[in-house]
């Protein structure tokens, strides 16, 4: 059996004009300065590309965030912003919102301690499977409940850099989590 075919959402140049439209979007919006709080792991190459196409001078900090216990929805901070945002203006920037539980439990988190304000930007919306109602600032491109893995994305550790978004079937890596190797890393 050959390699699956794979849908892309995002080629690279798609990426990239995503990326620059957020990016001046931002730019204009915090001309005073910015905290961006990338979550890790998945938001890592859309924070590289992104910070580096501002125009503005932003700070960059990082939370984690992990499970309480597995598939009870509740989450905690696994590490926290380094920096005290009281009084700033912060930009969450996450690879996907999904549940919508990440970014609610954050955006409590981070209200708690009286920032300016606290947007967030997202590359990829799937709000078919929003449990909890969050508004998003800035979204890069909404999908349908689909599975995606690529440009930050995984699948148990797989596919974070490949430079492509692409749909992946969840059937298929469930029997092989390296279904999509051969497809999504070209020789
Ligand atoms: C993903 C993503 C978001 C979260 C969104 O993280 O990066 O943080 O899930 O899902 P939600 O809207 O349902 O809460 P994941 O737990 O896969 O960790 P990772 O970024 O390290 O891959």
């Amino acid at each position: 059996m050959g390699p699956p075919d794979v849908e892309i959402v995002l080629d690279e140049a798609a990426i990239d004009e995503t990326v620059d439209r957020l990016a001046s979007r931002i730019s204009a919006d915090f001309s005073d300065g910015v905290v961006l709080a990338g979550v890790l792991r998945g938001s890592v190459p859309f924070l590289s590309d992104l910070v580096r196409r501002l125009t503005i001078r932003p700070l960059v900090d990082f939370v984690a965030i992990t499970p309480y216990a597995p598939n009870t929805g509740r989450v905690r901070l696994l590490k926290d912003l380094d920096i005290d945002v009281a009084g700033r203006e912060v930009v969450v920037i996450e690879d996907i919102v999904d549940t919508g539980l990440t970014t609610a439990f954050l955006l409590g988190e981070i209200r708690r301690r009286q920032p300016a304000r606290v947007a967030v930007c997202t590359l990829v919306d799937r709000p078919a499977r929003r449990v909890v109602p969050v508004e998003l600032d800035y979204v890069g491109v909404e999908i349908p409940d689909v599975f995606v893995v690529g440009y930050g994305l995984d699948h148990e550790g797989r596919y974070r850099n490949v430079r492509v978004l692409a749909v992946a079937d969840r059937d298929l890596l469930a029997a092989d989590p390296d279904a999509y190797v051969a497809a999504l890393y070209p020789a």
